[in-house]
């Protein structure tokens, strides 16, 4: 899959989704579906994005047993989504079963990807919470790991880890990057950013972009930025 960037559609209705997609008439951005609009409006989102031909990142992070975690996949497939997003901390078995579900679901080409460590969580947390003795970065290339030999397509994580993760990886695995800012943006309430040169530089495959995009007063201008930085 080559490289992109991929617009966050951070809203609750389909009605505003579409308002703003409706506004790219030239350019087919690659666009997020998060759970906040999938699971307000379900699949309907997906079929009407899709007839506007958007390529679909549908970040539903599946966390759960095996066979639900399948059958939740299978039942996806039928929707041909670019990429999907499953917890890697669910263990390889569920990362196996995600994969095996698109493929028994006749979609083989959706890129089954793995949350490592949400970047809400602080290395402190992590270890009061989850009671892990290694620093946030081992468990972040661990989950890489297992991901990669679980047979997935990538990770979700951030910049900064993206060239470690190269080290324990292979060539074409993809790391979607969210936590993107030009320096005279907004940072909101994302602590650990990076440009969207930066993030190229250090070997992101896709990264994900939100209100930079979403809340610019020309959404579309702000778009070709991002894209004209990241892909040259
Ligand atoms: O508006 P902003 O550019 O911060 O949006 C980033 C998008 O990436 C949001 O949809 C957010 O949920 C998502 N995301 C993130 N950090 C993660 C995973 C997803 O910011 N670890």
């Amino acid at each position: 899959m080559k490289r992109d960037v991929i617009v966050a559609l951070d809203f609750p209705t389909l009605e505003e989704t579409l308002e703003f997609l409706d506004k790219f008439d030239d350019v087919k951005p690659f666009v997020k579906v998060g759970m906040e609009l999938y699971l307000q409006n379900g699949p309907k989102v997906i079929e009407e994005i899709k007839k506007r031909d958007h390529k679909i990142f549908l970040d539903l992070k599946l966390h759960d047993i095996p066979n639900t975690v399948y059958g939740a996949c299978r039942g996806l497939a039928r929707f041909s989504i670019d990429i999907l997003t499953v917890h890697a901390a669910g263990g390889v078995e569920m990362l196996k079963a995600a994969k095996k579900g698109m493929i028994d679901g006749g979609h083989e080409k959706t890129a089954v990807i793995a949350v490592t460590q949400l970047t809400s969580t602080s290395e402190e947390n992590m270890k009061k919470e989850q009671l892990l003795v290694v620093s946030l970065e081992e468990s972040v290339l661990n989950y890489a790991k297992l991901s990669e030999e679980a047979g997935l397509d990538g990770v979700v994580s951030s910049v900064h880890e993206v060239e470690k993760i190269n080290k324990v990886s292979r060539t074409n695995f993809l790391k979607v990057t969210p936590g993107i800012r030009f320096d005279s943006d907004d940072l909101g309430d994302q602590k650990r950013v990076a440009t969207p040169s930066e993030a190229r530089k250090l070997g992101s495959t896709h990264i994900v972009v939100g209100r930079p995009i979403t809340k610019a007063k020309d959404p579309v201008e702000a778009y070709k930025l991002f894209l004209d930085e990241f892909i040259k």
